[in-house]
């Protein structure tokens, strides 16, 4: 875990990073947003346990805490979910119903604690709004980005993360070129199937960010970016034509275990 930091004077990050080994480095981000009913945004991941819940500690009160709003059920946001929820006894857990399903599978998820979320349907936390939004890619049918009306910030779960070739605290500390590099290949890995788009079509779905011109994009996979999205969004617009991402295969694997043992 990195130290969390504040992005504005509601919201702050709780960062850390996991490193890709070849690659760089992929950003994975939770966050509280501290509404008149404060919300934790995911969970961070699992091999963070304890550092995750003092990060926590050190922004709220996990007793204060009111919401859980889970964007997916993917391991790097659910890691810690459990021990959350154990801390927050208040909190209700927002998800897409799907994700509650698949949990389930897993562990005993708390049916009468969770709260059903479909895009396009909203909770009122008191003081704003929290309107959940599909991002425009996405690698779980369950995901639920949010919009919050008071701060303009999206909160675009996978959508717009990059692998970066070092942590960054800010989006702008990135150097442009790979920025654009690391958001590419992170989209063409995490969603393979934007290959199979249309891009005129693909691109009315980045209309519809556009609309929303958010002031600040929080993805769980990338550092903190203010007044970027018309940037990111032509970025994106080129990823269906982009050269798909092939995956490191055995001969690669192997490669690896060689140079780390030649190395060791
Ligand atoms: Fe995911
Ligand atoms: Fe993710």
């Amino acid at each position: 875990m990195d130290k969390p930091h504040q992005v504005t004077p509601d919201i702050d990050v709780l960062p850390a990073h996991f490193p890709i080994p070849g690659m760089g480095f992929l950003p994975i981000n939770a966050f509280v947003i501290k509404a008149a009913e404060p919300v934790l945004v995911d969970t961070g991941m699992g091999m963070d346990s304890e550092e995750f819940m003092k990060a926590l500690e050190s922004v709220i009160d996990p007793q204060d805490l009111r919401w859980v709003w889970l964007t997916h059920d993917d391991a790097d946001h659910t890691g810690n979910i459990r021990k959350v929820l154990e801390a927050a006894p208040e909190a209700r857990l927002v998800a897409n119903a799907l994700a509650v399903l698949r949990m389930s599978t897993a562990w005993p998820v708390p049916m009468d604690r969770v709260y059903w979320l479909n895009p396009g349907e909203s909770i009122s936390v008191g003081d704003r709004k929290l309107t959940a939004v599909r991002p425009p890619l996405f690698d779980n049918p369950t995901t639920i980005g949010i919009y919050d009306e008071k701060s303009e910030v999206f909160f675009s779960v996978d959508s717009f993360g990059a692998i970066l070739s070092s942590p960054a605290q800010d989006a702008d500390e990135i150097r442009e070129v790979d920025l654009s590099r690391g958001m590419s290949i992170w989209a063409t890995a995490d969603n393979p199937w934007v290959h199979t788009l249309e891009p005129n079509k693909f691109s009315q779905g980045l209309d519809k960010i556009r609309q929303m011109a958010p002031k600040m994009i929080l993805s769980t996979h990338l550092p903190p970016a203010r007044n970027k999205t018309e940037q990111f969004l032509k970025l994106l617009a080129d990823v269906p034509t982009s050269e798909p991402f092939v995956a490191p295969n055995q001969a690669a694997l192997e490669q690896m275990l060689g140079q780390m043992k030649g190395g060791g």
